[in-house]
């Protein structure tokens, strides 16, 4: 399975990720995570994109693509793996596809989670992550009456706001999703792979699109 899930800042890329995770077998690819691993060790390269990062605009490709080609080269890789975030624009695409291309593993599918924008701003403004363990949680999304709970660290998790879901930046990071990313949409339609579904539903409605999708593209 080579996956790519496309979608705006908040539209669940990661969360359904993961559920993918545990399905499937495959890793997860997610440039916004490495970045930010990066950023916490700081590494020269988490040195480099932390102004992008915390101004919400994108990080330079040749940073991306040299992380992104390590990461593809990992063993875990070599049976499949979901790109969550990445690519962001034409030139990343282009460079996906030479890249995969060279070792004769074509994309499969490029998924697109379909999502208003008030929902967007509403689900980065709740998400809080667990400062221990990484595991996203939405204190407005979240069922009324349901508390955090974290099957790694417990009852109270230490959660975080992430510095990028602060309102001013939110914002900004949406503008660029418009302007680099949802050109991509029209590119992965005119060469067939593009699949969209429809985000806004609970976690495992959208799940079940997404498995569906996965099917129908021969997955
Ligand atoms: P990145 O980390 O990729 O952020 P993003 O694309 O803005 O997406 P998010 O992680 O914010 O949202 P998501 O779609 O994963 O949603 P989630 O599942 O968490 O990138 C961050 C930064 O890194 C970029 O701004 C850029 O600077 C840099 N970067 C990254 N990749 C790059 C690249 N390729 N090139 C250049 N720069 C790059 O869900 C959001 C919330 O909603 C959570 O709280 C969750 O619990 C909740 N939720 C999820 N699904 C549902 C549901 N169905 N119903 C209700 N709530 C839900
Ligand atoms: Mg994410």
């Amino acid at each position: 399975m080579r996956i790519v899930l496309l979608g705006a800042p908040g539209s669940g890329k990661g969360t359904q990720s993961q559920l993918m995770v545990k399905a499937y077998g495959v890793p997860q690819i997610s440039t916004g995570d490495l970045l930010r691993e990066a950023v916490a060790k700081g590494t020269e390269l988490g040195r480099r994109a932390k102004a992008a990062i915390d101004a919400g605009t994108l990080v330079d490709d040749a940073i991306v693509l040299g992380m992104i080609r390590e990461r593809l080269d990992g063993s875990d890789a070599a049976n499949g793996f979901i790109l969550d975030g990445f690519p962001r624009n034409l030139a990343q695409a282009a460079a996906l596809a030479e890249l995969l291309s060279v070792i004769g593993k074509p994309l499969q599918a490029v998924i697109l989670l379909n999502l208003d924008l008030g929902v967007l701003f509403k689900r980065l403004t709740g998400r809080r992550i667990c400062q221990d363990c990484g595991r996203v949680f939405n204190v407005l999304t979240a069922p009324p009456g349901t508390k955090p709970h974290c099957e790694k660290c417990g009852d109270a998790p230490r959660l975080i706001q992430r510095p990028d879901d602060r309102e001013e930046v939110i914002g900004k990071r949406l503008e660029v999703y418009e302007a680099q990313t949802t050109p991509l949409i029209q590119h992965y339609r005119e060469n067939g792979l593009l699949r969209v579904i429809d985000a806004d539903a609970p976690q495992e409605v959208v799940f079940a699109s997404l498995r569906q999708a996965i099917a129908d593209s021969g997955g």
